[in-house]
Parts: C-alpha cells; sequence; structure tokens
C-alpha cells in the first residue's frame, strides 16, 4: 500500500512540511486548495471565526479516492487553536477505514497540540488509527529553516519506520 501527503497551505509553511515530508520519504502528495479567498486582514478574521466554528468550505479537489493508501499525512497550518477548514472538510468527506494516520500541524506560536487533537478525533470516528503527530514553529522561519526542521521532526519520530 502507498503513502500519501495531504494538506492545506495558505503561506506555504505547511506546504514546505509537507513537500520535505513527501521526498524524503518518496510518497504522493496532494494539496487540498480552499477556494474561499483566505488573504488580506478581513478573511483572517473571518479564517478564525471559520476555523472556531468548525465551518465547511469549499475545497478542490472536492473528492479524494484514498483507496490505494495505506498510510495518511495529514497536515495543516493552526487557526485559532484548530486545523482550517479546508482540512476538517476534507477529513469529513473521506474514508479512513483501517488507514494509519500521521497528523502535523504548524503554527506561529501556539495551539498546534489543540489542531492535531481535533483532527485526530475527527479522523479516528471515520476508522483511522493516528500512529504519530508532531507539531511545528513558524514563527519568524525562513522556508529554508522550516525544512531543515522537518527533517528534524523525520528523524525525531522515527517517521521512516511507517508505511513500508
Ligand atoms: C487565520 C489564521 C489564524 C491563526 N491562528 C494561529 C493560532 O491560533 N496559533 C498560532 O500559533 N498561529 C496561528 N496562525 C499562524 C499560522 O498557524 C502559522 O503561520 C502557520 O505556520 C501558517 O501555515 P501556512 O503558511 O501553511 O498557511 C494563524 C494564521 C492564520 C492565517
Amino acid at each position: 500500500m502507498k503513502t500519501i501527503v495531504l494538506y492545506y497551505s495558505r503561506s506555504r509553511k505547511t506546504a514546505t512540511v509537507a513537500e520535505t515530508i513527501a521526498n524524503e520519504l518518496s510518497t504522493d502528495i496532494q494539496e487540498i486548495k480552499d477556494v474561499r479567498e483566505r488573504s488580506g486582514f478581513l478573511n483572517y478574521v473571518n479564517a478564525s471565526v471559520d476555523a472556531l466554528r468548525e465551518s465547511k468550505t469549499k475545497i478542490n479537489p472536492e473528492k479524494l479516492d484514498l483507496n490505494d493508501y495505506g498510510l495518511v499525512y495529514i497536515g495543516t497550518p493552526t487557526w485559532a487553536g484548530k486545523p482550517a477548514p479546508a482540512i476538517i472538510t476534507m477529513i469529513d468527506q473521506c474514508d479512513f477505514k483501517g488507514k494509519d494516520v500521521i497528523l502535523f500541524a504548524t503554527m506561529g506560536n501556539q495551539g498546534g497540540k489543540g489542531a492535531i487533537k481535533r483532527m485526530k478525533e475527527k479522523v479516528e470516528a471515520r476508522g483511522a488509527r493516528t500512529v504519530n503527530s508532531f507539531v511545528l514553529k513558524t514563527n519568524n522561519q525562513e522556508l529554508i529553516e522550516i525544512k531543515s526542521n522537518t527533517l528534524k521532526k523525520i528523524e525525531e519520530h522515527d517517521l521512516k519506520i511507517y508505511g513500508i
């Protein structure tokens, strides 16, 4: 069975983590896009409210077929201590029965663990087994630092042992 990394990213930080994992572990990768405009100050406020309320959004691709995959990584930025709406929406459309899941959340400073906890509850309710998870701080970090911190997480969390 294959491995895939699914992620949402508004400003490429979570994308950098996802791409580093996919390159390092030779997995498939799929970005989940939020069709709603999320840039700009007003959209930042709305995005936080949407995340807090766990409001659904329109995503692209609309549906995912995970049949070929035994291990699924899911990555999100932390928004108001929660997963981004695109990830909540994606999880609620997927069947995770019999799949192992590894969760990760990027965050400016804090709240990533809450985002992981909520994703864990939701994927497990849909049949997944969470086998590992990690959070990564991104405040004041260039993408190159995020990449090197991701490589450290891969080692610390022994991620190479999964999905073989
Ligand atoms: C709407 C919104 C809400 C956020 N809320 C939090 C938060 O509660 N805690 C935190 O540490 N960072 C928060 N952040 C910062 C992001 O989690 C952080 O910059 C993340 O790494 C961005 O990932 P991305 O570039 O993949 O979008 C927030 C960012 C946005 C846009």
